[in-house]
């Protein structure tokens, strides 16, 4: 749509009411999860690059809460089809929602793949052709299952109708061009004679698609417009499909990555979602997993079988294999791994280490600071160079509340040292392996909190001559 018209002439239909039985599963269809979004947010995503959200309508039935909480930050509108009887139905449950526009787009929730470019491009089509109805159609390898489109005569624009495959005439089964699910109506048009769908059809449903064959007989113009590429239109109505899709879309991501000079081996293992950025001459190694708003910077290593969701990485960062990291920051140079925890809010510093075993969550290290083993640091600040050895622990939480363990720099903490928070370790301080710190250390001091060490001579020799003894 251009710039210079009214926005609100254009409203979009999503269709996302259906149970999924071909899933045979008790989650929604819409909900299942491609390129790691449900397939209807995939949906709003392209259309909210149409129209703005308020002028979004999702039609919503089977398991209506929770889609409506999955997709409601999104600030798109609902409506409800209690009863799912059809893809006419769910048009003819919208017809309050969109009685007040010039042109409605009707999308389906199962067509996760269409990108707003081909949405448009419907949309200018059917503007251009003064159309009642424009359905966006394509030629894929395999039709079988799709609605197929009779067109007027070859070569023309114009269709007469569509039928469902189950309905299919000897010969029709030939027919290569298919309905993508996704229309656009002149509204004043689609309401006029949306009430004349009858469900006398295999399925005994109210079908969207037989508008077309009612519009083209009431004398209006229905037309076809093809999408250039038939794999955006694939429909997922089984969870073979749906994972075919997400393959590919996956495949289409990495393969962006690689053309914009990032090195990832086995690229068919790694699952790299679409917000994910990653900076040149960073190497990917097998079977990894890059999520959600992911950034990582130039010259880093990400380690097989690491997975890394919304978080930023700096240059030349290295995270070793096996690593789970959410929401935090890594700066640059710092190492993670093998084995690493990054919970939510950890902030590791440049040059830092995060070794085996370490779990950190709302952490922030300083830079070149270092936990290389077996530790866990909670709510905790690490000032610059400081050594936390292995086995430390940071005790945050008292049952009730949580509390900060602040500790400064050039810190050397002992291995196997409990510090029960809130508690601070000031600059330059020592703490004695096998300390449990309930005081805060002032700078400079050595703390250690263990019991003294007893040593008895030639106890075992004692201990067996006594035994010895009883034994006689
Ligand atoms: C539909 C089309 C078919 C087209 C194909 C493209 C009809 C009758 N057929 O078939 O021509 O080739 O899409 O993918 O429309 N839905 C509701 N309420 C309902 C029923 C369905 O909201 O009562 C929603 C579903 O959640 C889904 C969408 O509408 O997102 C399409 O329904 P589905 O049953 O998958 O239609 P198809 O059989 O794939
Ligand atoms: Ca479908």
């Amino acid at each position: 749509m251009s710039a210079s018209k009214n926005l609100s002439s254009l409203a979009i239909v999503i269709m996302a009411a259906g149970k999924g039985t071909r899933l045979h599963s008790k989650r929604p269809k819409v909900l299942y999860h491609i390129g790691g979004k449900p397939l209807v947010a995939q949906v709003i995503a392209a259309a909210s690059r149409v129209v703005s959200p308020e002028n979004i309508f999702v039609v919503i039935g089977h398991q209506a809460e929770h889609v409506r909480a999955a997709v409601a930050a999104s600030g798109v509108r609902f409506v409800e089809q209690t009863e799912q009887r059809g893809t006419g139905h769910a048009v003819q449950c919208a017809r309050g929602a969109i009685a007040g526009y010039e042109n409605v787009l009707v999308l389906s929730g199962d067509v996760p793949l269409v990108r707003t470019e081909t949405v448009q491009r419907l949309s200018d089509f059917h503007e251009d052709q003064k159309a009642a109805m424009t359905v966006l159609t394509a030629e894929p390898a395999d039709p079988f299952g799709y609605g197929r489109i009779i067109r007027k005569a070859p070569g023309s624009a114009e269709i007469e109708q569509i039928v469902e495959q189950k309905s299919l005439a000897p010969g029709q089964e030939e027919i290569g061009e298919i309905n993508s699910g996704i229309y656009a109506f002149r509204t004043a048009a689609l309401l006029a004679h949306l009430d004349q769908l009858s469900a006398e059809n295999v399925h005994g449903e109210y079908y969207l698609t037989d508008i077309a064959g009612i519009l083209h007989a009431a004398g209006e113009r229905v037309v076809a417009v093809k999408a250039e590429d038939a794999e955006e239109i694939l429909g997922a109505n089984t969870i073979a499909e749906m994972m075919a899709l997400d393959a590919k879309q996956n495949a289409a991501t990495v393969a962006r990555h690689m053309a914009a000079g990032v090195t990832i081996y086995m690229p068919e293992t790694c699952v790299i979602e679409p917000e994910v950025e990653i900076a040149p001459d960073t190497v990917i190694e097998p079977f990894v997993q890059l999520r959600g708003r992911t950034k990582i910077g130039g010259d880093s290593i990400v380690r097989s079988f690491t997975v890394i969701e919304s978080c930023t990485l700096g240059d030349r960062v290295l995270v070793l294999q096996s690593c789970v990291m959410e929401d935090s920051i890594v700066a640059d140079g710092a190492r993670i791994g093998p084995f690493a925890r990054l919970r939510p809010g950890s902030d590791i510093g440049p040059e830092a280490h995060v070794g085996n075993f370490v779990e950190t969550k709302k952490a922030k290290l300083g830079r070149g600071a270092k936990a290389n083993h077996l530790t866990y640091l909670g709510d905790a600040e690490v000032g610059e160079g400081t050594n936390i050895g292995a086995g430390t622990i940071t005790c945050n939480y008292d049952g009730v509340h949580k509390h900060l363990t602040r500790i400064g720099k050039g810190v050397f903490v002992g291995s196997d040292t409990t510090l029960v928070a809130p508690i601070t370790v000031e600059d330059g301080a020592y703490i004695g392996a096998a300390s449990c710190i309930t005081k805060s250390v002032p700078a400079g001091a050595l703390a250690v909190a263990r019991t003294r060490q007893m040593t008895k001579e030639g106890w075992a020799a004692a201990k067996k001559a006594n035994r010895e003894k009883r034994s006689e």
